[in-house]
């Protein structure tokens, strides 16, 4: 292709995809196939490869930048970014209302605009021709940080304005909220939880931990999110004469306004949105710590203007204080799914947000050590959306000298074995493969996604029939009867006989899926395919010793000790004998899988959305094939993820086939 064609062709594609980020980012709503969209990128890729001089600044290709070093830079902002005076009642906001009928001197009716206040943090962007050039935190609302680089890789906000919100002003400053939903804050909690880092305390810190990084990338993997809700200069639009339209145009222009703004014909209006907000809150997908309340004509708040840190024309409502101080009275130590111990504060029962909270969770030992909690201390406890009550901290004035040290159990609460903390880990652990509480998460994990795949027995009716007693060991599920299943709550006839039929079929299975699916420590789903791989029965598994074992390519000393181990045991061997009479059944690979990739090699490169690196890897290696960590003239397949690296313009050079993931994914279903 020429540098002209080049050139029309990148255009076209920007556009699309931006389009299409902003269906699926800011609408939700999108109108392609990850795969199609993915084809779009990957074009896109390659051709700003093939021509790094027509890269422009709003290519969805430069959303993560290089990493800043030294520092984030300081920011003045044009105008000062003001923040808001609150108000706690009903009769307050009416007081407010009718400071500003004072103020204005005339009889105006006034109408509103309620929206709910985003707990995250402040931004300003500004655009310049429609481009994003800059992006500063409020900061002290005169001198914010410079994270331009560090915005530009949330979706939600457009590099480049849309025309639908009419003529794109010459300068526009573009303020609203970043913030982290709370799946995304969860997620987030736990990965750094099992990688034994300090824990963020609410989704604001760690939005804005998130947003004040050095290295975009970092900023990039955590799911940020941007709410617009004002411009810094209304007179940008000339066209607007109410905070509304305003909104709307913010909307045309790509940004994601949020739904649960109203626009209120009088105070009362107000008030009645502020109680529907309340009253939903806890279902929302993200926090929110009040209501923000604005005038709506902008030709008022003009005149209204702005005291010395506040505009006259606005207030916040905040909801009532979610957090209250109590009394720790004892902690106790319950044993999750995981054999992990958490410790919980039990607490002297205080009301919060309307809630009586008596116990509530201290996360894990080192969170615990971390806070410096003693038993008899006064703490601060909060509630945060629909989050489960959490201690902050000790008000450690308030000691007087009869708090208690909290003493860690030695032994699990649930079977009595003695506990592991192993040295720079962070959680408690119960190794009993015999405590109950383990035995359920080992079922969960049989029936589940890395296991047999059980359809219907998902984590909750594991559970259930595990209360129930019907579930004690992994062969029961081949012995369940359909009757006794329906008479359990959220059951009927259909689906308990489709779940006794579905763990029938499931019976019939690959040795690397029965493998992955028995929880031997270190066997995953890769370790399974080489092991199906090199023994194809289960007997000649159980019959290899631990030499024959490290033998295999890929399978170290500790794994192998850890095979031969759970094979040697006799209690595995009786279950494993008792899942044989019930009906398990290792299939041998049809012929197809079993020598449908032999001799091929391939190498991966960029993000898989639909499975992990490993399971793919695992997928190759069943079908007989093989995996490449470099691009030579071996490689036949590259599989091309998301942002793939420099591999794939390598790969095209030698003419390698590159398979987009659902290429992949065809070619090795079945498996
Ligand atoms: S308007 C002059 N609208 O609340 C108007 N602020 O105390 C100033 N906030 O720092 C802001 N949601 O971070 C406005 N819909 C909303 C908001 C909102 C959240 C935050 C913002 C600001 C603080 C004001």
């Amino acid at each position: 292709m020429d540098r002209e064609r080049a050139q029309a062709r990148l255009a076209e594609l920007r556009r699309e995809i931006a389009y299409h980020d902003h269906r699926y980012y800011v609408l939700d709503d999108p109108v392609i196939s990850d795969g199609e969209y993915d084809r779009l990128f990957r074009e896109l890729v390659e051709l700003e490869e093939r021509f790094p001089d027509l890269v422009t600044p709003d290519s969805p290709s430069q959303r993560v930048g290089a990493a800043v070093s030294g520092g984030l830079a300081p920011v003045a902002h044009r105008l000062p970014m003001l923040s808001l005076d609150n108000v706690v009642s009903a009769a307050e906001l009416r007081e407010f209302e009718q400071r500003i009928l004072r103020f204005l001197g005339d009889g105006t009716s006034l109408s509103y605009v309620a929206e709910p206040k985003l707990d995250g943090l402040a931004v300003e962007l500004v655009y310049k021709d429609g481009l994003l050039v800059s992006a500063a935190t409020r900061g002290d609302g005169v001198t914010g940080e410079d994270v331009t680089a560090n915005i530009r890789t949330i979706k939600a906000v457009p590099l480049r304005l849309q025309e639908n919100g009419g003529p794109v002003p010459a300068r526009i400053e573009v303020r609203g909220e970043v913030f982290m939903d709370l799946e995304s804050f969860a997620r987030l909690n736990r990965e750094r939880g099992e990688a034994g880092e300090p824990l963020f305390a609410n989704p604001r810190n760690a939005a804005a931990g998130s947003l004040r990084q050095l290295d975009p990338a970092v900023t990039g993997s955590r799911r940020l999110d941007f709410h617009a809700y004002g411009v810094a200069e209304p007179e940008a639009l000339a066209d607007c004469e109410y905070h509304g339209e305003l909104l709307s145009r913010l909307a045309g222009f790509g940004f994601k306004v949020n739904p649960l703004i109203r626009v209120c014909g009088s105070i009362g209006e107000v008030e009645e949105h502020f109680r529907h907000l309340e009253e939903i809150r806890q279902g929302l997908p993200y926090e929110i710590d009040g209501m923000v309340v604005k005038v709506d004509s902008l030709a008022l708040q003009s005149r209204l203007g702005a005291r010395a840190r506040a505009p006259r024309w606005a207030v916040a409502w905040k909801f009532p204080a979610m957090q209250a101080t109590t009394r720790l009275k004892e902690v106790e130590f319950s044993v999750g799914r995981t054999g992990a111990v958490t410790p919980v504060a039990v607490l002297e029962p205080v009301e919060i947000g309307g809630v009586t909270v008596s116990r509530a969770t201290l996360h894990n030992v080192s969170e615990m050590r971390r806070k410096g909690l003693m038993l008899g201390d006064t703490v601060i406890v909060q509630r945060a959306g629909d989050v489960i009550p959490e201690v902050v901290k000790p008000v450690e004035e308030k000691r007087n000298g009869s708090e208690r040290e909290i003493a860690l159990p030695d032994n699990c609460p649930v079977c009595g074995a003695d506990l592991e903390l192993p040295e720079g880990e962070v959680v408690l652990r119960c190794p009993s493969l015999a405590c109950p509480a383990q035995r359920l998460r080992a079922l969960i994990h049989f029936a589940g996604k890395s296991g047999l795949d059980i359809e219907g027995f998902g984590a909750k009716a594991v559970e259930q029939l595990w209360e129930a007693g019907m579930l004690k060991d992994v062969a029961d599920f081949f012995t369940l009867d359909p009757e006794k299943l329906a008479e359990l709550p959220g059951w009927g006839e259909k689906s308990a006989e489709n779940a006794v039929m579905a763990a029938r079929n499931a019976a019939k299975t690959r040795l690397s899926r029965l493998l992955a699916a028995l929880g031997i420590r270190h066997v995953g789903e890769v370790t399974a395919a080489l092991l199906e791989k090199r023994f194809r029965s289960l007997d000649a598994l159980m019959a290899a010793g631990e030499e024959e074992l490290s033998e295999i390519e890929g399978i170290g000393p500790q794994v192998a000790a850890s095979i031969r181990e759970f094979f040697a045991d006799p209690e595995n061997r009786r279950r494993i004998a008792t899942l044989q009479e019930r009906g398990i059944e290792v299939m041998a690979p049809s012929a197809e899988e079993k020598g449908g990739l032999a001799g091929k090699v391939f190498l991966f490169t960029g993000k898989l959305a639909s499975m992990s690196r490993n399971e793919a890897k695992a997928r190759v290696a069943a079908l007989g094939g093989q995996v490449a960590s470099t691009v030579g003239r071996k490689v036949d397949f590259l599989v091309c993820g998301e942002k793939p690296g420099s591999k794939l313009a390598r790969a095209r050079e030698l003419g390698i086939r590159v398979l987009s993931e659902d290429e992949f994914r065809e070619m090795t279903d079945g498996f």
